[in-house]
């Protein structure tokens, strides 16, 4: 499927890495995309579909998209610089660590994160995103009424997601395919979609009357996520 814009004369390309965090302090998102706007993180955003048609269909919005992996973070800044995104960066960087070392509290309009990988090795478990932890400093990252969006096609993750997430944000189960992508908003949700695997996804926003030091008590109560495997589809991520 063809990303979203068209690859501009190399004279108009922008640049869209972002190379190094501030040494001292968290980043200054006016400072780092030349204006005041709503700020859209993509936790984990791989190939970065979606962070790259959201700054190209929302030019009032700015978009950072972080993942752990070089490879893929080299592939989403090409796409980014040759559609000419001034509203777009990217960083190799893990999530939890951008939000926790350099997001200014109640600085972020939009946290979104698909796919998250399952990690289903034993070995691995432990490096599961979505963590009582992680959203805790999800909360603390959102601006009041900002919007936490979370999607997966793990059954095991999602019944996780459902238990844990309402601890800390007004969260709803999306029904149905998102308006502005049916065929799926990241590379996996396609790939998803054309295994006739079910996508689960659900919004929320942050709890208002839940102060930072609350949500970070509470985070150390709860859970972590220890689903099970699902043999199915460790072995689509194996065939991807
Ligand atoms: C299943 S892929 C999904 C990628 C993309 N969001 C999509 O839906 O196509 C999971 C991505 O999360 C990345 N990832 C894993 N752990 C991470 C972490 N702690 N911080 C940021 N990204 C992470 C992986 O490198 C991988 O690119």
């Amino acid at each position: 499927m063809p990303f979203p814009g068209t690859i501009l004369p190399p004279l108009k390309w922008t640049q869209t890495a972002l190379k190094a965090m501030p040494e001292v302090g968290r980043l200054n998102w006016a400072t780092l995309f030349g204006r005041t706007a709503p700020v859209v993180l993509d936790i984990g955003c791989g190939n970065g579909r979606f962070a790259i048609g959201s700054a190209f269909g929302r030019s009032t919005h700015d978009h950072l998209g972080t993942d752990i992996l070089p490879v893929v973070i080299r592939y989403a800044r090409k796409r980014g610089n040759q559609r000419g995104l001034p509203n777009l960066k990217f960083i190799v960087l893990g999530g939890h660590e951008l939000l926790e070392r350099y997001v200014e509290p109640g600085s972020v309009a939009e946290i979104h994160c698909y796919h998250p990988q399952p990690y289903y090795d034993p070995a691995q478990i432990h490096r599961r995103q979505i963590t009582p932890a992680f959203l805790a400093v999800v909360h603390r990252s959102l601006a009041p009424g900002g919007l936490f969006i979370v999607q997966t096609d793990n059954p095991g993750y999602w019944k996780y997601i459902q238990s844990v997430v309402p601890v800390f944000f007004d969260f709803h189960e999306r029904i149905g395919r998102w308006p502005d992508s049916p065929k799926g908003r990241t590379r996996r949700e396609i790939v998803a979609l054309k295994k006739g695997l079910p996508v689960f996804r659900g919004s929320g926003t942050a709890k208002l009357d839940l102060t930072e030091d609350a949500a970070l008590q509470l985070a150390e109560s709860l859970p972590p996520p220890t689903f099970d495997a699902d043999r199915r589809l460790r072995e689509l991520d194996r065939l991807a």
